[in-house]
């Protein structure tokens, strides 16, 4: 077996991922091929190793991207210590704002207001759905929503796009890990983490982060299985209560994804909440199989309201596919 085989595969595979941005792809194939460098990762812990967090702790310490492997190489094999710890202390928790442009159109299935409860918000990024406006481009052509800034989305199927905004009453999160949008350290990690030649993103980011400073949201730290109906019960003093996720219950180990899918139909089906769910199409089968049959090499995330798949979606909300 080649040496390091694992970390090798793992930087292909990122490789071979990370399509959007030419730097971490060029970076990831290069580590793939460099015993040196692969030698170095290999003394991490192994959820340490990962590309993301490589890559992001070296941007954090000043090596340019767009820039050359060379710049990458020197400063992970040259460091004295700082790079290592970054990488020991810090994780890869992204928020995706640009995931609004799928999730509107299935708060708007709900009455409102809304009191909307995140499950895994990281900083609650995800909490301002009426600050934001939307261009969903259609084959018919775009259909715009609200002002500017626009999250862009394209969109295939009969996708019921709503033309008003989400009322909002309430915005509240639980997660593990907060991310403090009122601390600089924090929000300049989170926006390390967005891949280079991202600028969309980068700049998305940056707003999110504006928006949410004005009216930080109510985050509970903890686990969601545990903290879930409390929050809901506090949540319904506001509105109508939708919980939602994206990119969050692949975190939880499979026992833990099944205790969680079971605890959000019972209050769903107590009528205590509703329940709009965007993760990976594998992550929640119970909801993928209500929607039609995903070719096994698509990947996608799968969109789902009340436990029923209505869409496919773009893991960053570049796209919506309804099939409803
Ligand atoms: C990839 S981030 C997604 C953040 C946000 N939902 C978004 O769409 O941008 C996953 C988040 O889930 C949180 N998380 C993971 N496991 C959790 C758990 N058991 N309970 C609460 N939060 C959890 C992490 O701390 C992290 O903030």
């Amino acid at each position: 077996m080649e040496p390091y085989a694992e970390v090798v595969e793992s930087y292909r595979r990122f490789a071979a991922e990370a399509a959007d941005s030419p730097t971490f792809a060029a970076w990831a194939a290069a580590v793939a091929d460099d015993s040196e460098v692969l030698a170095w990762i290999r003394t991490l812990p192994d959820i340490k190793q990962q590309p993301n967090l490589v890559f992001a702790a070296a941007r954090h310490h000043g090596v340019p991207a767009p820039g050359p492997y060379d710049a990458l190489r020197a400063a992970l094999l040259g460091d004295t210590g700082p790079l290592r710890a970054t990488i020991l202390t810090r994780a890869t928790q992204t928020n995706e704002v640009g995931r609004l442009a799928t999730l509107v159109p299935a708060f708007a299935r709900f009455d409102g207001p809304l009191a909307l409860l995140e499950v895994g918000t990281s900083a609650g990024l995800c909490l301002y759905p009426d600050r934001w406006g939307y261009r969903w481009t259609t084959d018919a052509g775009d259909v715009v929503l609200g002002d500017d800034p626009l999250l862009p989305c394209r969109v295939k199927g009969p996708a019921p796009l709503p033309d008003r905004l989400p009322e909002i009453a309430w915005r509240g999160g639980i997660d593990l890990h907060p991310v403090d949008v009122t601390d600089p350290d924090e929000t300049d990690w989170l926006q390390t983490l967005v891949w280079p030649e991202q600028d969309d993103r980068r700049d998305h980011l940056v707003r999110a982060i504006e928006i949410a400073r004005q009216d930080p949201p109510a985050i509970v730290r903890g686990d969601l299985v545990e903290e879930l109906p409390a929050a809901v019960e506090r949540a319904a003093e506001h509105g109508t209560v939708v919980v939602f996720h994206s990119a969050v219950i692949a975190y939880l180990p499979p026992p833990r994804r099944a205790d969680f899918d079971a605890l959000i139909r019972d209050l769903v089906g107590d009528g205590r909440c509703h329940w709009v769910s965007n993760e990976g199409k594998r992550v929640l089968p119970s909801v993928t199989a209500t929607g039609p049959p995903i070719p096994e090499e698509h990947p996608t995330f799968v969109l789902g309201i009340d436990g029923r798949m209505v869409a496919q979606t773009h893991g960053h909300g570049r796209a919506l596919r309804w099939t409803g």
